[in-house]
């Protein structure tokens, strides 16, 4: 795989219910970015046909649906959101590996009965929003937050999926254990110049590169800027300046 080029690595979340907003902002970052990835508040108010009129785009699409249900329901789901073309898509690793490996399988055959290219399967391992109070609650008591990352990772890993998602703070340590080829894909990305927001563990776009991430994903830092063009345009340069 030739290496990316910085703006390719920049997925642009569209957190919106509003397809005309979605599609607007998409356009005008076409080319700028690498892509975009729509989640379950758009698609909950919008539904595939919603999603389609991402797709129609020609942005790779990230559909950050995070499945998690028994491994046919996913399965039926993964085979379903395959039509839809992503570049990428996700399960929650909390599924078990039947769930993961039926995920994987459901790509492959999918992609091949709607003539697209097989999506990325990713793993959510532990959501960014949990500590290790409210892992020890759910049950979950062996080890810090950063070893049950690891632990989800690398059963991601055995299970074939392509990568996982992931915090900046937790990049170095996946990319250590996992290795080149598995994707890295990053939320909790700010600029200096931009507002923190609700995200507690940020990183910058360059450091989170060059600790090992493939694909930032972005949102408020590009669409609440005043101008998210410029906004994008000097993300990319940062990165490009390492
Ligand atoms: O606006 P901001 O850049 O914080 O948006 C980040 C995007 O990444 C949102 O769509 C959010 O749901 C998603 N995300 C995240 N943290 C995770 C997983 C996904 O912020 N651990």
């Amino acid at each position: 795989m030739t290496a990316l080029k910085p703006h390719e690595r920049i997925l642009v979340a569209l957190d919106t219910d509003d397809v005309k907003t979605a599609t607007t902002l998409a356009r005008k970052l076409k080319g700028l970015v690498g892509g975009v990835k729509i989640g379950k508040e758009f698609f909950t108010a919008n539904g595939p046909q919603g999603a389609k009129k991402v797709a129609a785009l020609g942005m790779p699409l990230f559909l950050d649906l995070k499945f998690h249900d028994i491994p046919n329901t996913v399965a039926q789901a993964v085979r379903a959101a395959t039509a839809l073309g992503p570049l990428m898509l996700n399960v929650h690793t909390g599924g078990g590996p039947a769930m993961m490996t039926a995920a994987v399988k459901a790509a492959r055959s999918a992609a091949k009965e709607f003539n697209v290219p097989r999506p990325w399967v990713l793993g959510v391992t532990v959501l960014t929003s949990l500590s290790a109070d409210d892992l020890a609650a759910t049950g979950v008591r062996r080890g810090s937050v950063q070893s049950q990352v690891l632990r989800l990772a690398e059963l991601a890993q055995d299970c074939k999926l392509d990568g996982v998602v992931c915090s900046p703070k937790e990049v170095t340590a996946l990319r250590k254990a996992l290795g080149k080829k598995f994707k890295l894909v990053v939320p909790g990305i700010r600029p200096t110049w931009a507002s923190s927001d609700d995200q507690k563990r940020i990183m910058t776009p360059a450091k989170a590169i060059a600790c090992g991430a493939d694909y930032l994903v972005i949102g408020r830092a590009i669409t609440s800027a005043k101008d998210p063009l410029e906004a994008a345009k000097r993300i990319v340069d940062e990165i490009e300046a390492g």
